[in-house]
């Protein structure tokens, strides 16, 4: 019997457990502590995350949004492999395992799953999260140092989230060709910045050079339009916010922004987006505005408008991200 998918409100439950008996003023120090590390002198040559109590904190504050930001780029490599599902994964750097529970949410059931990471803290803090997964139970946490003697097997998925950031380009470019030849299908995913944009584009021409085919955000797998320091691509994902964020940055809105910048690339044939929205749609009246990475390898504004009848419709719901037009249309 497959496991039942689970969702991001038992990831939530089962950070929040965490944070049990943890002062919230000890916890949110921690974070920003951490925040500033991260801030300041990364790559870093020894990890981060020392301890389980930093760990912990740093967990409960940044799992949900990592965890809503992979979500979001699976779903669209989902959508350009209609019936696909991997049999293995692998996620490089992957920390307390925010990857492995996104994988599980878009294809439920069981699979080989192996975390690598060079923090022993994370990686047993994520076995403890995993517990409240049952398709995680099986899953290995090994310690792994990313560099060019990193040795993966031949498997179907491989994830690195949020971590081309932590390392030196020699062994971002070391990752990303290892990932090339061991993986079928390889995600990655940085933050929404012009410079995650700029790990994330350089990352995609490796991937194209060793024969993959961009799958998702990309309507193609030719040179990327968009011209780095003028603009970078990049989406949003919505996150509840916990208490914790309340704490840590202040202010009651009850969810943020995550932005994020993916590519999904494979070897398995695709059927890419025919189009894909690249900002918040402008819903203006009897017209809506949409940004499109078009197919020609362009970056276009198109006004859909009441004349456009059921596209029309469709353009009202579209959300930033989303592919163009939508598969029923
Ligand atoms: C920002 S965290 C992201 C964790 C996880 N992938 C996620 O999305 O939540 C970066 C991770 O990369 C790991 N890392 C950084 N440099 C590394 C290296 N050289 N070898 C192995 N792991 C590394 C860190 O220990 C940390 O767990």
């Amino acid at each position: 019997m497959t496991a039942p998918a689970p969702s991001a409100e038992t990831l939530r439950a089962a950070l929040a457990a965490l944070l049990d008996g943890l002062p919230p003023k000890q916890a949110a120090q921690a974070v920003d502590r951490l925040m500033a590390s991260y801030r300041g002198t990364t790559p870093t040559d020894a990890p981060i995350l020392r301890d389980r109590a930093d760990v912990a904190a740093y967990a409960a504050y940044r799992m949900p949004a990592t965890f809503e930001a992979v979500h979001a780029a699976l779903e669209a490599l989902a959508e350009a492999v209609p019936g696909w599902t991997p049999a293995d994964h692998i996620d490089i750097g992957g920390g307390t395992g925010a990857a492995t529970w996104a994988v599980t949410a878009v294809w439920p059931g069981d699979r080989a799953v192996t975390v690598l990471d060079w923090s022993d803290p994370a990686l047993a803090l994520g076995r403890e999260i995993a517990g409240a997964n049952p398709a995680l139970k099986d899953a290995h946490w090994k310690r792994a140092r990313i560099g060019k003697d990193l040795a993966l097997p031949a498997t179907d998925l491989v994830t690195v989230s949020y971590v081309l950031n932590e390392l030196t380009p020699a062994d971002r470019t070391a990752l990303v060709d290892t990932a090339a030849a061991s993986a079928r299908t390889v995600v990655i995913v940085e933050a929404g910045t012009p410079a995650g944009y700029a790990r994330v584009i350089e990352a995609r021409d490796r991937l194209i050079a060793a024969g993959f085919g961009v799958a998702a955000p990309c309507p193609h797998s030719a040179a990327c339009p968009i011209v780095p320091g003028e603009d970078w691509c990049h989406f949003s994902a919505r996150v509840s916010r916990s208490s914790l964020h309340r704490q840590v940055k202040g202010g009651s809105l009850p969810y943020e922004d995550e932005k994020f910048s993916y590519v999904a690339a494979t070897r398995l044939p695709v059927t890419p987006a025919p189009a894909r929205v690249i900002r918040r749609p402008q819903i203006r009246k009897g017209q809506v505005l949409l940004d499109l990475c078009e197919p020609d390898e362009q970056v276009a504004r198109r006004t859909v408008t009441k004349r456009h009848g059921d596209l029309y419709k469709a353009a009202r719901d579209a959300a930033w991200g989303d592919a163009w037009p939508p598969a029923d249309h």
